[in-house]
C-alpha cells in the first residue's frame, strides 16, 4: 500500500489550522483539524525537544515528541463520545529520560530480542549490548527510543501529522551501516493512526522498526487490562526459551491460551499453568499474522492485513490494528509492577496497559528460517501499520 509521504508544509511557524469547511467538505461545519509545536524541555545531553499536537476534524488528539517519537497522549471518544487519554506515559522528559519501559516510543534498529546480543551477517560477527538479562533488546543502550528525531509537521485535507527522521551512524549500538530511518505518524479525520517506516543503508543491517504504546482502552490509570476483549488474526505464535527468545517452532494456538482467534479476555487464560506463559509472566510472545500467502521481507512491499481488534467493554472502545508486518508482539504489561509513577500521578500497577508491536520476528538475525530483517543497500525499508479506533454499542 503506498501512500504519499513527502511533507506538504509551508510556512509553518507555531500553529496551523483550518476548518473542514474550507476543504470543500460542504454540509454543517466541523471542527478545524490542526497541529501545534510547544517546548517539552531539553535532554540531560542539552538537546531541545518539542511536543507536537495533532487534532482531527473528530477531535481525536495525538500528541508526540521528538525525544524517542513519544506519543505523550491519545484521546479517544467512547460510546458516549466522551474522550479519554488511552495510552500510558509520564508528564515529563526527564521522566522518560529516567526510566522508561518504552512507553510510547519509535523501537530501532531492531525492536525486540537479538539472542546473546550477536549475530552474522556476510561472515562478519556483530557484538551488540546485552540489556534484557543475556539477550539484546529494543536497539540497545540507546536505541531509536532514546535519540532526538527531525520531525516535520504537515497537513493534508483530510489528515495531520509528522515526518520524524533520523540518521543512524555507522557502527551506532554495534549495527553496521548508516541507517537513514524516517517515520511517519498520520492522523486521520477516519479517526485512524498510521504509522508508515522507511529506511536505507549504505551497507547490509537488520532493521525491525515498530511502535510501542502501551494502550489501557478504558483510559490511563483506570485499572489492569485484563476484560479488555482481544482478537488476533493468527493461526501460529513463535514459542519461546525461559529468556524470551524465540526456539525457532512455529506452533499452532489451536488447543493452547494462545487462541485468540475468536474474541477472548486477555484474562480469560492468562494464569493457566502453561510453560509459555511462565516464561513470559503473561504474554510477550509474537504472533504469526495470518497474511494469506504474502510474504513481508524488507522492500518486498507486503499486503496490509488485520492483525488485531481490541475491545472494552466498559467505554465500547474499539481498535483495529492492521499492518504489513508477518508478525506482532502481544505484550500484556507483565513486567509493570507498581514502581512507576506516570502521568497525573497515576501508579502503574501489574497489567495496566499492553502494547501490539508489529514487527518482523524475533532473533531473526539468528534464524534463518524467519522471514528476513536484513535491508541491503539500494533497497527502501518499508512498513505501515495503523491503529483504527472505533466503539461498539
Ligand atoms: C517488549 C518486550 C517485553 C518488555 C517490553 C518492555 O514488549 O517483549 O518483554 O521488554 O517490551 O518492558
Amino acid at each position: 500500500m503506498q501512500r504519499t509521504l513527502a511533507p506538504k508544509v509551508s510556512g509553518w511557524s507555531v500553529m496551523l489550522a483550518w476548518s473542514a469547511a474550507c476543504t470543500g467538505g460542504g454540509g454543517a461545519q466541523r471542527p478545524a483539524a490542526s497541529v501545534a509545536r510547544e517546548p517539552f524541555g531539553t535532554t540531560d545531553q542539552g538537546a531541545a525537544v518539542n511536543v507536537y499536537t495533532l487534532k482531527n476534524a473528530h477531535g481525536m488528539e495525538v500528541r508526540a515528541t521528538s525525544y524517542g517519537g513519544i506519543i505523550l497522549s491519545l484521546k479517544v471518544p467512547d460510546r458516549n463520545g466522551r474522550f479519554d487519554d488511552v495510552v500510558l506515559g509520564y508528564d515529563s522528559l526527564s521522566d522518560y529520560q529516567r526510566a522508561s519501559p518504552y512507553f510510547g516510543a519509535i523501537i530501532g534498529r531492531y525492536g525486540n530480542r537479538i539472542a546473546g546480543g550477536r549475530f552474522t551477517l556476510d561472515g562478519r560477527t556483530y557484538t551488540l549490548a546485552r540489556n534484557n538479562g543475556p539477550n539484546h533488546l529494543h536497539g540497545g543502550l540507546k536505541g531509536f527510543d532514546k535519540v532526538v528525531w527531525d520531525v516535520a509537521p504537515f497537513e493534508h485535507p483530510d489528515s495531520v501529522g509528522l515526518v520524524f527522521r533520523y540518521r543512524s551512524p555507522d557502527g551506532e549500538e554495534g549495527y553496521p551501516g548508516t541507517l537513514q530511518a524516517t517515520v511517519t505518524y498520520t492522523l486521520t479525520d477516519r479517526n485512524e493512526l498510521i504509522f508508515d517506516y522507511l529506511g536505507t543503508t549504505d551497507r547490509a543491517t537488520p532493521v525491525n522498526l515498530t511502535q510501542h504504546s502501551y494502550f489501557n482502552l478504558a483510559g490511563d490509570g483506570k485499572g489492569d487490562i485484563l476484560g479488555h476483549v482481544v482478537t488476533l488474526n493468527a493461526d501460529h505464535f513463535t514459542p519461546v526459551d525461559s529468556t524470551l527468545i524465540p526456539t525457532g517452532e512455529i506452533r499452532a494456538v489451536a488447543g493452547t491460551p494462545f487462541d485468540f482467534r475468536t474474541p477472548t479476555a486477555i484474562g480469560a487464560r492468562i494464569a493457566q499453568d502453561d510453560e509459555q506463559l511462565r516464561y513470559g509472566r503473561g504474554y510477550d510472545h509474537n504472533f504469526v499474522l495470518n497474511k494469506g500467502g504474502t510474504g513481508g521481507s524488507p522492500g518486498e512491499g507486503a499486503a496490509l492485513t488485520l492483525a488485531a481488534r481490541v475491545y472494552e467493554p466498559s467505554t465500547g472502545r474499539v481498535m483495529e490494528i492492521y499492518t504489513t508486518e508477518p508478525g506482532m508482539q502481544f505484550y500484556t504489561g507483565n513486567f509493570l509492577d507498581g514502581t512507576l509513577r506516570g502521568k497525573h500521578g497515576v501508579v502503574y500497577r501489574h497489567r495496566y496497559g499492553f502494547a501490539m508491536e508489529t514487527q518482523h520476528f524475533p532473533d531473526t538475525p539468528n534464524k534463518p528460517d524467519f522471514p528476513s530483517t536484513t535491508l541491503h543497500p539500494g533497497e527502501q525499508y518499508r512498513s505501515q501499520t495503523i491503529y483504527k479506533f472505533a466503539v461498539q454499542p
